[in-house]
């Protein structure tokens, strides 16, 4: 098995200081950044724009994963490309089959990734099996969106081990977001998944550059534990 990703959420870091908490994330090993963009309708919350991706692809080689919180991500998927971003996820609950294939389409012919999100009380969509070829990334959320520094729902896990079971037959990523943390790594790496997304278990610990050290050691054991 692959290396488990690790994709910090900023939403959870400084926003007076993005570029020294990234740096930091990037220094401790992170294997991506990942921006969460909440318009206070999709999500009650609002968050970051294609300018903070701008801004940030200027100061990391890092892949920037953003995941798409809103309500109309065609309108706003090319903004975010022009911006700088390496993969792009929206949710299923405000796109049908059509617009996914459409999307997908869009977000690959810049050479990006495209990706789709789950709520925790959303299903793995019917047509999910026709559109495989379509999907880099399946990101399960495992809190309500809008918010770091809630609790993991561990309920999700059972969807997470279909997706990847999915995934057997294709080649994509299945990312946990939501509430992920250096206890909780070992179950969600059971699971299957292969990149976990971490808010305030990096940012809000103290000390970013150990807590992403920690998580990547439990990850680690993890896999090992889980071939030997
Ligand atoms: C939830 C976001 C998550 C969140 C993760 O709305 O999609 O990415 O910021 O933060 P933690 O890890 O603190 O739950
Ligand atoms: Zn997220």
């Amino acid at each position: 098995m692959n290396r488990v990703k690790i994709a910090p959420s900023i939403l959870a870091a400084d926003h007076a200081d993005l570029k020294g908490e990234i740096l930091k994330a990037q220094e401790a090993g992170a294997d991506m950044i990942h921006v969460d963009v909440a318009d206070g309708h999709f999500a009650p919350n609002i968050s970051m724009g294609p300018d903070t991706v701008r801004s940030i692809r200027k100061v990391t080689k890092l892949p920037l994963d953003i995941h798409l919180m809103i309500s109309d991500p065609e309108k706003f998927a090319e903004p975010f490309l022009t911006a700088g971003s390496d993969i792009v996820t929206v949710h299923t609950e405000v796109v049908n089959e059509r617009q996914v294939a459409r999307l997908s389409e869009v977000v690959r012919e810049q050479g990006r990734k495209f990706g789709i999100a789950l709520k925790p009380a959303t299903p793995i969509p019917t047509w999910f099996r026709n559109q495989l070829n379509d999907i880099d990334l399946l990101l399960v959320l495992s809190v309500n969106p809008g918010f770091p520094g809630q609790a993991f729902m561990p309920e999700v896990l059972p969807k997470v081990k279909s997706a990847v079971k999915m995934a057997d037959s294709a080649d994509f990523e299945v990312e946990v977001d939501g509430g992920v943390d250096q206890e909780n790594v070992p179950t969600i790496i059971k699971a299957g998944a292969t990149v976990l997304v971490a808010g305030a278990s990096i940012f809000r610990k103290g000390d970013v550059k150990s807590a992403l050290k920690q998580m990547r050691a439990v990850a680690e054991r993890s896999l090992q534990e889980l071939s030997a």
